[in-house]
């Protein structure tokens, strides 16, 4: 079979951006900056993005460029013992993918109900009584929450429409529509943000140095971590996309536009969220540290809130801001879901028909727990399991496997190759040192807290399963490479 492959060279790259710029950006990015020292946190993430986030990514987008497989049959190609890497990778982004529609779901409910602010004035309540409709366990699935299914189905059909038309007329053309699209949102976002009165005070939380965070290895930690997972990497994606390139392509250019285009759209996606939380804070009367809140509830019981008092263009401003996060959730997912999908056409020939119906199906199949009454506890447990031990270990096995066993040099020289910008020895050293030493810290670090304290003070019976659903994956990533071809 012919590999399909890229149009344009800036298709690629949209499509690249489209996948890192996620809901990653729009919460996780400006929480953690708050969180790290504020305007101090550029210089970690910065010094993540240029000696782990990058030189990862060159590394991804020379393995798929040389090899022209998914992650599965690039990690073959380079060595058959390292199949299961691939699909390591690959089951980690199915696992991501099950739960990141179900997020994107909810953010399609709100765009709707954007057009008359139908969350009406109780946030919270709305969030996990009329839309979650959250029951009082884990265990207790108390069947569907009507909207989620009923967002979620559209999720799917979405992603289902453009998947099923491939590399070029699907996902090439939806991203040469949707990153324009939500980088003009984003600009809209930003200039109806910082015109808001108490605006400045909010930025200026966001971004006060705290320098005496620089020496605190936990801030460090976060940079990297939140590199890793805005980019994409160590899941699969990347090199599938890669593959997909024509065979003379520019590898280590491509790597530096895209990783910037993410560092910038998430550093521009705070000025949006801490100016409307300045505005809130002084719509309220109250200091910004009462109105910020992560993750999850920032993006849809917080910024709702700060919708409802806005002085003017209320919907307009909720339209934009729920529409880019429905279309930054959709590209990321289309990715996700193409390192699936990609990785069965590759290994078992199939049709690209076959393997997106497939997908999709097994896909949404496994999404329906979290559309489930008890969702939400599942799916901040499998996140956090998925989490610590998903792209990092990719990330350390890949940093192992080709950095030191392939060698970290013939694929620098085949990046080099046609690429505007060549990459040093800087690049081996990042590779070989940097990487695996940051990751094995993370995963350390991660695991040691794990076994400390119950996350979340979940009982350990359901952190169990989540942590089940990962050792599960590992396994069917170590068995996958003894099947042989046996469809069509
Ligand atoms: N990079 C995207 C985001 O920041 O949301 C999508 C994503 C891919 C998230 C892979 C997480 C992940 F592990």
């Amino acid at each position: 079979m012919t590999r399909e492959v890229w149009n344009t060279r800036v298709g690629f790259i949209l499509a690249a951006v489209g996948s890192a710029v996620g809901l990653g950006n729009i919460w996780r990015f400006s929480y953690a900056a708050y969180e790290n020292g504020g305007g101090v946190f550029l210089i970690p993430y910065f010094i993540a993005l240029l000696t782990a986030g990058i030189p990862l990514m060159i590394l991804e987008f020379g393995m798929g460029s040389k090899f022209r497989g998914a992650a599965p049959m690039a990690f073959k190609r380079a060595k058959k013992s390292f199949e299961f890497i691939g699909w390591w990778g690959v089951i980690a982004s199915f696992i991501i993918t099950t739960y990141y529609s179900v997020i994107m779901g909810w953010s399609l409910v709100y765009l709707v109900k954007a057009f008359n602010l139908g969350w009406g004035s109780d946030t919270e309540a709305f969030f996990n009584e009329a839309l979650l409709e959250v029951s009082n366990s884990p265990w207790n699935f108390s069947g569907f929450a009507p909207s989620v299914l009923a967002g979620l189905v559209g999720v799917w059909f979405l992603i289902w429409i453009i998947e099923k038309k491939g590399v070029q007329k699907g996902i090439e053309r939806a991203n040469k529509i949707f990153m324009p699209l939500l980088w003009l949102l984003l600009i809209v976002l930003v200039f109806r943000a910082i015109t808001l009165p108490g605006a400045l005070a909010g930025i200026e939380w966001y971004l006060k140095p705290d320098f005496s965070k620089l020496t605190d290895l936990g801030v460090w930690q976060a940079a990297y971590a939140q590199a890793f997972y805005s980019l994409s990497l160590g899941m699969a994606i990347m090199i599938t996309y890669s593959s997909y390139l024509p065979k003379k392509s520019d590898v280590v250019n491509n790597a530096f536009i895209v990783s910037l285009a993410d560092g910038a759209f998430s550093f521009t996606m705070g000025f949006v969220v801490f100016g409307t939380l300045g505005y809130m804070a002084f719509a309220q009367g109250v200091g910004i540290q009462e109105v910020v809140k992560q993750g999850i509830g920032l993006a849809f019981v917080v910024l709702p809130a700060a919708l409802n008092m806005l002085p003017g263009l209320k919907v307009l401003t909720a339209v934009a801001f729920f529409l880019s996060i429905s279309v930054a959730a959709l590209s990321s997912l289309i990715s996700l879901v193409e390192a699936f999908a990609s990785a069965l056409m590759d290994k078992f020939e199939m049709k690209r028909s076959r393997a997106v119906n497939l997908t999709i199906a097994a896909s949404f199949l496994c999404s329906l727990v979290y559309a489930t009454r008890a969702g939400i506890y599942w799916l901040d447990i499998v996140d956090h399991f998925i989490n610590s031990y998903g792209l990092m270990i990719v990330g350390i096995l890949e940093a192992v496997a080709i950095g030191w066993i392939f060698g970290a040099d013939k694929i620098r020289e085949w990046a080099n190759s046609y690429s505007d910008i060549k990459a040093g020895a800087w690049w081996d050293i990042s590779i070989k040192v940097v990487l695996p030493i940051v990751l094995i810290y993370l995963v350390f670090n991660d695991t040691r807290t794990n076994l400390a304290e119950a996350y979340g003070g979940y009982e350990p019976a359901a952190l169990l399963v989540g942590a089940g659903v990962i050792v599960l994956g590992m396994i069917i990533s170590v068995l996958l490479p003894f099947i042989k071809k046996e469809v069509e």
